[in-house]
C-alpha cells in the first residue's frame, strides 16, 4: 500500500528517489510523485498511472537539481488515482511537501477545521490535511521534527508520513504509526523508505523505527523521538541481501525469477536450524520453554496466500504435536470474539510483516494474554517486532505482487514450528525431528526437478488462454494447494477460478462441470493414506464422466490416474505432509503463463498491492 522514499545527501535526490520508487512500485502503482528541495524552494511533479508516466513527465518538465527529496508511489484509498490526488501534497504556500502511506481516520474533521481557517484543499485525499497542518505548526516553532510531532498527536488511524520544508534544507522528517518506515544510514547520506529495497543499492545499514516515533534525518545524523518528544532507543540492523537480489536478473518478470528462486529460498530457510544439541532453533524466542509445554491450542492467523500456508500447517501441527489447531482469516479473527488465553499459541504468518489485518489479529491475541509466534520474511517489520517469537523465512525480497517463493518458505517455516512444538512437548523425538528436517532438505532438489520440466505446463496454460473458468480440487494437504492454485489464477489471469475439497464437489459445485471445463486435480500420494488416493481417483472419474478436461498433478509412478487424466503433471515422490512444497509449483507456473498469454502484467496485477497496510 503506497511506497515512500526520502533522501538527504550529496547525490541527485531526484535520481535516488526515482530509483527507490522503482523498487517500491510493487506496493502500489496507480500514481506517483516526487518533490525536491532546490534553492530554498520545493519543486514537485505528480502523475497518475505507473511510475513510467511520472518519468516521462519529468523528461518534458525537468525539476531543478537538489540533494534533498521525497517520493511516493500510490495505492489509492481516499480519492481516485488522479494527478490531483497523487502525492506529494503541498500546503497553499508550497513550502511543505508530504507523502503518506495509510489512512488518517479523522481527516474529514481536520479538513473542515482547516477550511474554516482559510486553507484551500485541492485534492480528495486525507494526506493533504497533513501538509497544511505541518505548515501551520512549522510557522510556530520553525522545527520540522517538532511540527511533525505536534501534527501526529492530532492524527487518528495508521500512517507513515515523510516531509520536507523549504525553510529546513538538508533535513527530511518521517513519522510512523502502524505503517512501515525504515531508515537507511549511508556515508554522508540518509534514506527513509517503506522497505529497505528502496535504498539497498546505497547502504545495507538500517534502523528500525518503533510505533509512534518521529525521525529526523540529515546527511550525518539520525534523531529518533517519540510523538511526545522523548528520545527513543534506536535499533540498528544489517540487511542480509544485496541489490542484485532485488533486480530481475534477466528473467521476463520478477514472478518468473521468484518462482525459479524457490529451491534456493527453501534451502536458505532451513539453514542453521539445528543446534549442536540437535534442538531446533528459532530466530527470536521470548517464550519460556515451560510455557510452550503448557500450550493447549494453536491458532494460525494470516491472509491470502499466507492463510493457505496456515491451512497446510494445521495438518502438520495436529499430526506432530497432537494439539488442536485452528486456522483463521486474520481479517475475521478479532471480530468473532475468539476464545484465547495464556495457554493459546497464536502463529501469525506474513511475508511483508506489515499486513494490517494480521497485525490487528496478533494485537488482539496478545491483549487476551496469548503468546504470538511470527513467521515472516521481512526483518525489522512490525509483525515480528510485536511478537513473542519469530522464525524468519529466508526467501529474499519478494517483489512480484503474487506470492510464490514466500509461500514455499512459509510452508517450510510452518513445518519447523510444528516440529519445534512437538520437540518442546515431547510428542516428537530428536531422531524423528531430524528425519523430517532431512526430508525437508531434500525438497529443494525436488522443487528444482519440478521446475526443470515445466514446458508442458506452460504449453497447456497457453492453450487455455481463452477459458472462462478453471476449477481446482484437492484432498488433505492438497486442498489448500487447490485454493492457492485458484487464488494465483484469479489474481494473475483475472479468470474465474475456484478451489474445492474434492469430496465436497458432490455437495454442490459439481453442477459447474460441463463439457470441456478445465479441472486441475492435486492427487495425494498413493503411498500415504491410500484411502485418500482412491477417493480422489473416483472424484476424477466423476468429473470426467461429466465432460471435464482433467489436469492431474500426481506423484511420479502413480499410474492409477492415467486412464482418467487428459493431462498429467508429474511431481517427485515426497512424504505426504510435505507434498504441497512440490505440487504448488506447477500451479504457480500455470497461472503465470496464463497471465502472460492473456496479455496481463504478472508483476503488478490490476487493483492489487503487495503490502496491504489498511484493514
Ligand atoms: C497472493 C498474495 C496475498 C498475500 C496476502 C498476505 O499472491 O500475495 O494474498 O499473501 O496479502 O500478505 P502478507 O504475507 O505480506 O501478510
Amino acid at each position: 500500500m503506497c511506497g515512500i522514499v526520502g533522501y538527504v545527501g550529496s547525490q541527485s535526490a531526484l535520481e535516488v528517489v526515482l530509483a527507490g520508487l522503482r523498487r517500491l512500485e510493487y506496493r502500489g502503482y496507480d500514481s506517483a510523485g516526487v518533490a525536491v528541495l532546490a534553492d530554498g524552494q520545493i519543486a514537485s511533479a505528480r502523475k497518475s498511472g505507473k511510475l513510467v508516466n511520472l518519468e516521462k513527465a519529468l523528461v518534458d518538465g525537468p525539476l531543478p537539481a537538489g540533494a534533498t527529496g521525497i517520493g511516493h508511489t500510490r495505492w489509492a484509498t481516499h480519492g481516485g488515482p488522479t494527478d490531483a490526488n497523487a502525492h506529494p501534497h503541498l500546503d497553499n504556500a508550497g513550502r511543505v511537501a508530504v507523502v503518506h502511506n495509510g489512512i488518517i481516520e479523522n481527516f474529514a474533521e481536520l479538513r473542515a477545521e482547516l477550511a474554516g481557517r482559510g486553507h484551500v484543499l485541492t485534492s480528495e485525499t486525507d494526506t493533504e490535511t497533513v501538509a497544511h497542518l505541518l505548515a501551520e505548526e512549522f510557522s510556530g516553532c520553525a522545527d520540522l521534527a517538532e511540527a511533525m510531532r505536534l501534527v501526529c498527536r492530532r492524527l487518528q488511524g495508521a500512517f507513515t508520513l515523510v516531509a520536507v520544508h523549504a525553510d529546513a534544507p538538508d533535513v527530511v522528517v518521517g513519522a510512523r504509526r502502524n505503517s512501515p518506515l525504515v531508515v537507511g544510514v549511508g556515508e554522508g547520506e540518509a534514506f527513509l523508505a517503506s522497505d529497505v529495497a528502496a535504498f539497498i543499492a546505497h547502504t545495507r545499514s538500517a534502523i528500525e523505527l518503533g510505533q509512534d516515533q518521529v525521525v529526523e534525518v540529515r546527511r550525518d545524523e539520525v534523531v529518533v523521538t517519540g510523538f511526545d518528544g522523548r528520545p527513543a532507543e534506536v535499533r540498528h540492523f544489517r540487511v542480509d541481501w544485496d541489490a542484485a537480489a532485488a533486480e530481475k536478473g534477466g528473467y521476463a518478470s520478477f514472478m518468473h525469477k521468484e518462482i525459479a528462486e524457490q529451491p534456493r529460498a527453501v534451502a536458505d530457510t532451513l539453514l542453521g536450524r539445528i543446534g549442536a544439541d540437535g534442538a531446533l532453533i528459532l530466530d527470536e524466542l521470548r517464550i519460556p520453554a515451560a510455557e510452550l509445554r503448557e500450550v493447549d491450542k494453536v491458532v494460525v492467523v494470516a491472509c491470502g496466500t499466507a492463510f493457505h500456508a496456515g491451512l497446510i500447517a494445521k495438518y502438520a501441527i495436529e499430526h506432530w504435536t497432537r494439539l488442536p489447531c485452528e486456522v483463521e482469516l486474520a481479517s475475521e479473527f478479532r471480530y468473532r470474539d475468539p476464545i484465547l488465553d495464556a495457554r493459546s499459541l497464536v502463529i501469525a504468518i506474513s511475508q511483508s510483516g506489515e499486513t494490517m489485518d494480521t497485525l490487528m489479529a496478533l494485537r488482539h491475541a496478545r491483549e487476551q494474554g496469548s503468546r504470538v509466534l511470527a513467521i515472516c520474511n521481512t526483518n525489522g517489520s512490525t509483525i515480528p517486532r510485536e511478537s513473542d517469537a519469530v522464525l524468519y523465512t529466508h526467501a529474499g525480497p519478494e517483489v512480484a505482487v503474487a506470492s510464490t517463493k514466500a509461500f514455499l518458505t512459509q510452508l517450510v517455516a510452518c513445518y519447523l514450528v510444528a516440529l519445534y512444538l512437538g520437540q518442546a512437548r515431547g510428542t516428537k523425538w530428536g531422531d524423528e525431528v531430524l528425519g523430517v528436517v532431512r526430508d525437508l532438505a531434500d525438497i529443494a532438489g525436488a522443487v528444482e526437478r519440478v521446475l526443470g520440466d515445466m514446458e508442458p505446463v506452460r504449453e497447456l496454460a497457453r492453450s487455455l488462454a481463452g477459458a472462462g473458468t478453471v476449477l481446482f480440487l484437492g484432498r488433505h494437504v492438497g486442498y489448500p494447494v487447490a485454493l492457492e492454485g485458484a487464488l494465483k489464477l484469479k489474481e494473475l489471469a483475472y479468470m474465474h477460478a475456484e478451489g474445492f475439497a474434492a469430496g465436497e464437489l458432490k455437495h454442490g459445485p459439481i453442477a459447474l462441470v460441463e463439457e470441456g471445463l478445465p479441472v486441475v486435480v492435486v492427487v495425494p500420494s498413493p503411498r500415504g493414506r491410500c484411502v485418500l488416493h482412491d477417493k480422489i481417483v473416483s472424484n476424477i472419474q466423476e468429473i470426467r464422466a461429466r465432460g471435464a478436461r482433467t489436469i492431474v498433478i500426481a506423484e511420479e509412478g502413480d499410474d492409477a490416474v492415467l486412464p482418467y487424466a487428459d493431462h498429467v503433471v508429474r511431481v517427485p515422490v515426497t512424504p505426504t505432509l510435505l507434498q504441497p512444497l512440490v505440487t504448488t509449483v506447477p500451479l504457480q507456473v500455470f497461472a503465470c503463463e496464463l497471465a502472460v498469454a492473456r496479455g496481463n502484467e504478472v508483476d503488478q496485477p490490476r487493483n492489487l498491492a503487495k503490502s496491504v497496510t489498511v484493514e
